[in-house]
This record gives structure tokens, C-alpha cells and sequence, in this order.
């Protein structure tokens, strides 16, 4: 088994002991200053939408405790590891009740200006 195999079932094990302890109260306001002032927008948008696969936060279907514990030791290198004595868990805690509280991308068919272009290319 090579190491990148080791580290990602550590990892999934640390998630899932994580997910057994209880949750803290979010507070959305609260992580919405953090969003901004950790810079996650930076790189995940003030959407939250930005970029494929995981770099994608909304919508947030992590468990807080998944969503804390891949910000202290994400899978993947370009994202940065935030330690507890950078932000702390209940500064987390706020931040993905914020992302939950963000609206999801709406569908294509229900953005009118795509379906307009559509059209007119159709034609
Ligand atoms: C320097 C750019 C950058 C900054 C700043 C950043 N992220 Fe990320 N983050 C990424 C990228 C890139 C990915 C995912 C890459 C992929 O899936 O290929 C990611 C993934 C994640 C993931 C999923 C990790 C995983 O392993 O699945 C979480 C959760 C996350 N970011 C939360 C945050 C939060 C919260 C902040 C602010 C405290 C933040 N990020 C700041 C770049 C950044």
C-alpha cells in the first residue's frame, strides 16, 4: 500500500472518530466575517461556488465535524492547513453554519439569459 493510500485512511478514520463528538453552535454572522477575514474566499469565492470537485463549499453537504477536520488536514496539498491556533473550532463551527446558509447555484434551465444564448446558437 503506498503512502498517498496510508495518509487518505488516516484521514477518513480521523474524520470519522471526529464525527462522533457533538456539535458546536454556529453562527452564521460570525462566519461570514471569518470567510472574508481567513481569506477562504480567496480561493473558494464569495460564492463559495468557485472551482470543481472540492474546491466547490456550496452546497455544504460536509458534517461540521468532516468540514473542520479536512480544514485542519485537507487531502490535497493546494489547499492550506488551518491549525486550531490559526482558527478554532468554533470559528469553524460559524463559518459552515454561514456556508449552509449560502443559496445554491440554480439550475441552467432556470437561468434565463443561458437559455436565451442557447437558443440564439440553435438558430
Ligand atoms: C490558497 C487557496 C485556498 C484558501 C485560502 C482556502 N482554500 Fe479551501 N481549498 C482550496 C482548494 C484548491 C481546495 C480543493 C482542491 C481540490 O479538490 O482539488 C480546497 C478544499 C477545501 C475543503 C475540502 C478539503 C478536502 O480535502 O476535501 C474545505 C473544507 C475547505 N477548502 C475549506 C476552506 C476554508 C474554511 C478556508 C478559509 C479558512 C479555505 N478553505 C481557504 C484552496 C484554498
Amino acid at each position: 500500500m503506498n503512502n498517498l493510500c496510508m495518509t487518505a485512511i488516516a484521514a477518513a478514520f480521523s474524520v470519522a472518530l471526529m464525527a462522533q463528538q457533538t456539535e458546536l453552535k454556529g453562527d452564521a454572522a460570525k462566519g461570514k466575517q471569518y470567510f472574508n477575514a481567513y481569506t477562504c474566499y480567496g480561493c473558494h469565492g464569495f460564492s463559495a461556488q468557485n472551482g470543481p470537485g472540492r474546491n466547490r463549499l456550496n452546497p455544504m453537504k460536509m458534517s461540521q465535524s468532516g468540514f473542520i477536520g479536512l480544514v485542519r488536514t485537507p487531502t490535497i496539498n493546494q489547499m492550506p492547513s488551518y491549525s486550531a491556533k490559526v482558527i478554532s473550532d468554533q470559528q469553524l463551527a460559524d463559518v459552515w453554519a454561514y456556508l449552509k446558509t449560502l443559496p445554491d447555484a440554480p439550475a441552467a434551465k432556470d437561468i434565463p439569459l443561458l437559455q436565451q444564448i442557447k437558443a440564439e446558437a440553435a438558430k
